[in-house]
């Protein structure tokens, strides 16, 4: 038997056929384009997702025909957060609102102020990239498509719901919601009200390991599978890729570097930390959880500084070599998006300072790949008070190829970070795991290993680790100027 493993990124989606013995046989990707119609608007059509997972799927076929033909799951990861607002004919009403949507703003505090056990109840601050805020938007501002809304999907349950008839969600992406009750693992009543919503306008749960749906019988034939597959509840993007790095155990952490950044720690229990702009959402497996620290703008901010400067993010890593031996004398603050952990704040603006003439294109990408690492090194902060330290990480993530980075990454967390060669394909690879889970009813703790292969480890440099922790201070400062920019 083979999986596959579909992950419906923000840049791009990306799928993996893995193996029964957890091969990874092709691998293809699309890119997806993002809209910004308007100032902290972040959209995509859904209908784009629908063709470029088709376009994978065939890809994957061309490439490996056998194992394709003979898989037996399909596993979902997604970007988390979005809004897809479906009327009864299951039609998306509007262009799908991103995780980095920052326009309701507003209406988080009105579900604060009309519910105000919801940080208790959710684990959560309400925060403009969280779904519920995005339909009182709605309800706000588009009254006729509110009034329409016969189901709110995330992104990857309307995926699901074309490609298998059923509207299903499972609970580590549920969790960004803000309508989930997140200790209880069921959506909550009162959180739903807070947003004019029910739950007759919501999926069905399942755990990320558990059967949800099987794919349509014509698509079957279509794509050429032997038997429909069966598909697993899947996971939200991060949750996905700590399936794939085996972080399934309380205590394990990674960072990813992708279009946004995430610091992660598993844990055994519910542990909301909301006052500190901390996520406690669900894990993908059942009776676990995780925390997290979220960066709007990570990889984005590249892909940000490389459309400013006319360059492509290789050449720019490539100007910059391997890590500098000193912090660039420029600063970034990589707020594009405004930022979660530990502002909640989507008006908060990037900015570039310590320019002289002396300052060329290198230092300045020096200074974005430093800018994200102080940003994370905030949410490391956030997530350490008044719990444990983290003592490791594993790295994952587009942003995480780049050595230069990671090193910069080691040196500012002043953590050692464990890069494995599967890293690129993590949250898809996780999402196969839980396929085979799905279908084979395995343990977790038996499929959900920490890659084996060769890994790539960056230790932090005591001398940098320590100017970077002096220039943190300084950056800080920084970053208050962007907040008086907001
Ligand atoms: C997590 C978050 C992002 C998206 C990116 O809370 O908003 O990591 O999932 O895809």
């Amino acid at each position: 038997m083979t999986y596959i493993g579909i992950d419906l990124g923000t840049s791009s989606i990306k799928a993996a056929l893995v193996d029964d013995g957890q091969r990874v046989l092709a691998t293809a990707t699309r890119e997806l384009a993002v809209s910004r119609p308007s100032p902290l608007w972040s959209e995509q059509d859904p209908a784009d997702w629908i063709g470029a997972t088709l376009e994978v799927l065939r890809s994957l076929k061309t490439a490996s025909p056998e194992a394709f033909r003979r898989c037996a799951g399909i596993g979902l990861s997604g970007q988390m957060h979005g809004a897809v607002l479906l009327d009864e004919s299951d039609e998306p009403l509007r262009p799908c609102m991103l995780w980095n949507d920052g326009r309701a703003a507003a209406e988080c505090a009105e579900i604060e102020a009309s519910e105000p056990d919801s940080r208790a109840i959710a684990g959560n601050i309400a925060m403009p990239g969280l779904t519920a805020p995005k339909l009182l938007w709605v309800r706000k501002y588009e009254p006729d498509i509110f009034r329409r809304t016969r189901k709110v999907l995330l992104p990857k349950a309307y995926l699901r719901l074309v490609l298998t008839g059923e509207a299903i969600e499972e609970m580590s992406d549920a969790s960004g919601t803000l309508w989930l009750d997140t200790g209880g693992r069921d959506w909550s009543d009162r959180m739903l009200a807070a947003t004019g919503l029910d739950r007759s306008q919501m999926p069905a749960l399942v755990e990320g390991s558990q059967p949800a749906g099987r794919l349509r019988p014509d698509l079957a034939r279509e794509l050429g599978f032997d038997t429909p597959p069966l598909f697993a509840g899947g996971a939200g993007d991060n949750a996905a890729g700590a399936i794939g790095l085996g972080a399934v155990a309380p205590g394990s952490c990674f960072l990813s570097l992708g279009t946004s950044g995430v610091l992660w720690r598993t844990t055994a229990g519910f542990e909301p930390r909301a006052d500190s702009a901390v996520h406690a959402f669900c894990h993908a497996l059942p009776g676990r959880w995780h925390q997290m620290s979220v960066h709007l703008s990570a990889a984005a901010s590249l892909s940000w500084w490389a459309s400013v400067s006319g360059q492509s993010e290789t050449t720019l890593l490539g100007e910059l070599g391997t890590a500098s031996e000193r912090p660039s004398p420029v600063l970034f603050t990589p707020y594009l998006s405004g930022e979660r952990t530990p502002h909640n704040d989507p008006h908060l603006r990037g900015a570039f300072t310590g320019l002289g003439h002396e300052a060329d294109r290198k230092a300045m990408t020096q200074a974005v790949l430093e800018g994200v690492a102080f940003a994370f090194r905030d949410g490391k902060e956030a997530l350490e008070s008044g719990a444990s330290p983290i003592g490791e990480a594993m790295a994952i993530g587009g942003g995480a190829r780049s050595d230069a980075w990671l090193s910069i990454m080691a040196d500012v967390l002043d953590l050692p970070l464990r890069r494995y060669r599967q890293s690129e394909t993590g949250a898809a690879f996780g999402a196969a795991r839980l396929a085979r889970l799905a279908v084979t009813g395995e343990s977790p703790e038996a499929t959900c290993k920490p890659p084996s292969g060769e890994a790539n480890i960056f230790t932090p440099h005591p001398a940098r680790a320590a100017a970077y922790t002096e220039r943190h201070v300084l950056w800080r400062r920084a970053a208050e100027v962007s907040r008086a920019l907001r």
